[in-house]
């Protein structure tokens, strides 16, 4: 079904715009020709300002946890010491790739929904002066939080010289994160959450330091091993067949992206988030994020009130209103829903969620709306 059929507010995929939709249906070309190497150049480079980076950047065909997978053994070896900083399922997921891999983890976790006190990650750092890496989720989608990335970094880096990895699956492109002036060493993102394009490509960036990291690590690697993906780079391709729709999707929607301009695109998400976190008080909801100064600019999430049928609720929303919500993962299911707001969001795909919710919610009895 088109994406256009519903209001789709899921935190990723998002609707696509419509220069994207044409740009997926152009022609194949041969990958391992001059017009493939274009649109890799081309991408990459655009890529990079996204990112706000000089360093290294690698478009992957995979969903943004390759790229997770691809931080982790691309610079670690079995039993490296790493801390990592949980409050949610995709912290979760991450603590568990690198454990797969072999790392010891020290592992911090926090109330879901409580942003992560960059302290707790210093303090940890102190305790242990042998760590090589930090893992840390930027932006948990899960909870609707965004952590103190800028405040964690310096921690980290005023206290160790510790590898800075981060998940920015759900934020990077929607909420500042500049890579270089923070110093993060490896951020991860997908391309179904602020890039406007369907679920496929992952992208990476890798600093100076993350090479030198590199040339140590030995947790096995093939379809995501970095070094294969920076000497196909070098002659303008990739090492393993790409998903040549999604990169001519890409190409366009950073084209938008730029054309906007990332400082407008920053500020069109906020005043969209602002609105969402008024709105959902407003029909007299509480936010799950515990300090209103963190609530992550992608996504809202919000307690489900006990008298509300959160599964019928849901229901309703996409049957009777056309617009999908998401649910609560892990522990949060049917206690919380979720509405995203990346991409290509304005603030009327909003109020009609919101129109939509004061229809439905006296339907189900519930009386605040
Ligand atoms: C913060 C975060 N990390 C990781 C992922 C996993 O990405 P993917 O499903 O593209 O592999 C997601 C997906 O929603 C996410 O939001």
């Amino acid at each position: 079904m088109a994406s256009d059929t519903f209001n789709l507010r899921t935190p990723g995929p998002t609707p696509l715009p419509d220069p994207v939709l044409e740009a997926l249906t152009s022609p194949m070309i041969n990958h391992r020709g001059p017009e493939f190497k274009t649109l890799l150049d081309d991408t990459t480079a655009k890529m990079k300002q996204v990112f706000m980076t000089q360093q290294d950047v690698f478009i992957l065909t995979a969903s943004g946890t390759g790229a997770l997978e691809s931080s982790i053994v691309n610079t670690l070896s079995p039993g490296d010491k790493v801390i990592a900083c949980s409050a949610g399922s995709f912290g979760d997921r991450y603590v568990e790739i690198a454990k797969t891999y072999g790392a010891e983890v020290i592992e911090i976790r926090c109330e879901w929904g409580d942003p992560i006190s960059p302290s707790l990650i210093e303090q940890s750092i102190k305790d242990n002066p042998d760590v090589k890496a930090v893992i840390i989720t930027h932006n948990e989608t899960s909870t609707g939080v965004t952590h103190d990335l800028e405040g964690i970094c310096k921690a980290v880096k005023s206290n160790s010289d510790a590898l800075i990895l981060v998940d920015a699956v759900s934020s990077l492109g929607s909420i500042p994160l500049p890579v270089d002036g923070w110093g993060c060493d490896v951020v991860s993102t997908g391309s179904q959450k602020s890039f406007m394009i369907p679920p496929g490509l992952a992208f990476i960036s890798f600093s100076e330091r993350a090479w030198a990291a590199y040339e140590k690590a030995q947790m096995p690697k093939s379809y995501f091993d970095l070094g294969a993906a920076k000497k196909s780079l070098e002659q303008g391709q990739t090492p393993w067949t790409p998903n040549i729709s999604l990169f001519y999707a890409l190409d366009v929607a950073l084209d938008m992206m730029l054309e906007e301009g990332m400082e407008n695109v920053f500020i069109r998400q906020s005043s969209v988030a602002e609105y969402t976190r008024k709105s959902m008080k407003e029909l007299g909801f509480k936010l799950l994020a515990t300090d209103e100064n963190r609530a992550s600019d992608t996504v809202t999430a919000v307690h489900i009130p006990e008298e509300l049928d959160s599964s019928r609720f849901m229901r309703e929303m996409k049957d009777t209103e056309k617009i999908v919500l998401a649910g609560g993962q892990g522990k949060l299911s049917g206690k919380i829903f979720r509405v995203g707001h990346l991409g290509s969001v304005v603030q009327e795909d909003i109020e009609e969620v919101v129109d939509a919710m004061k229809r439905v919610l006296p339907e189900l009895g519930y009386s605040n709306a």
